[in-house]
């Protein structure tokens, strides 16, 4: 066990999947309860019998779209009653479209938005409203306005964002999305400070999972060459996004708030 976080629960959505599934795996490794929202049913079904081979910590999986307000709210209500109060919020859930700015697509352009930047706002004010609640009603019995943050739990959000929201050609959507992510995680970091509630973002290069389908399998693996040739320390894996994920969880990442940080493989000019 590399971390601890016994008594700890992380709500992931995206987590059926690719880094999602990596960071719900460690986090349930490391004893925590997971919550997973996910559009995809069957990879959702075999990521809890995954993941409850290797824990006996509580392990719910909601079925639906991360844009979908009244679907998300239902499904945060659903883990408060069931397991408590949740500790982190990972939004993971993501979706590529990607096109060049001369060729625009209002359908794909609408729908990365959708998914990618309102479903990852939706998600964080289904879960930060129940904090912000549960802190305010403690401090109202002290007679305080705000709980001082020493008294009140920590608790983190995380954003998945992507190294595109430096931009990248053929990625229009793609990287406004993340970028308003990140814009999102600042303003997010500076509300909720006072709650003791830290909001960060990652910023990850190409990581091999499902989203990027057969892109490196391309050419005869041509591609993959050439993405091996352009990233410094090569392809990412999943882990490399866990690991950062599990650290601004854990003690040490206390004392951090609004933290924008690049998985970059070593590459220093974008993707
Ligand atoms: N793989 C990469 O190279 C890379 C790089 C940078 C950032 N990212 C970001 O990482 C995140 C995870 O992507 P991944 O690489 O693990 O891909 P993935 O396709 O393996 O996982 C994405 C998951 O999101 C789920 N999802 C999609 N739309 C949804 C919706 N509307 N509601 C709920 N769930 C939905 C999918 O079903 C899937 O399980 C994404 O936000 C992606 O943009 C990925």
């Amino acid at each position: 066990m590399k971390w601890n976080f016994e008594g700890k629960t992380i709500l992931i959505t995206g987590g059926a999947s690719g880094i999602g599934l990596k960071i719900a795996t460690d986090m349930a490794e490391n004893g925590a309860n997971v919550a997973i929202i996910d559009l995809n049913q069957e990879m959702g079904n075999e990521a809890v019998e995954k993941l409850k081979a290797i824990t006996n910590k509580e392990i719910l999986f909601f079925h639906g779209s991360v844009s979908d307000k009244v679907f998300v709210d239902a499904s945060v209500d659903a883990i408060f009653n069931k397991i408590g109060d949740i500790d982190f919020l990972v939004n993971c859930a993501g979706i590529l479209r990607d096109f060049l700015v001369s060729r625009f697509d209002e359908a794909k352009w609408d729908l990365t938005m959708e998914v990618n930047l309102k479903g990852a706002a939706i998600c964080s004010q289904a879960v930060v409203t129940k904090w912000v609640n549960l802190s305010r009603a403690k401090a109202k019995e002290k007679g305080e306005k705000y709980l001082p943050t020493l008294d009140n739990k920590p608790r983190v959000v995380i954003h998945v964002a992507s190294l595109a929201a430096e931009g990248n050609a053929g990625q229009l959507a793609y990287s406004a999305s993340k970028a308003g992510v990140i814009g999102m995680t600042l303003t997010m970091a500076k509300e909720l400070a006072r709650y003791n509630i830290r909001t960060h973002a990652l910023k990850p290069t190409l990581i091999e999972t499902p989203i990027i389908g057969n892109l490196l399998k391309k050419d005869d693996g041509k591609f993959r060459s050439y993405y091996e040739g352009r990233i410094p320390f090569g392809i990412g894996k999943t882990s490399y996004v866990s690991d950062p994920v599990c650290f601004l969880c854990s003690e040490g990442g206390y004392f951090m708030n609004g933290a924008i940080i690049p998985i970059n493989g070593g590459k220093m000019d974008g993707l």
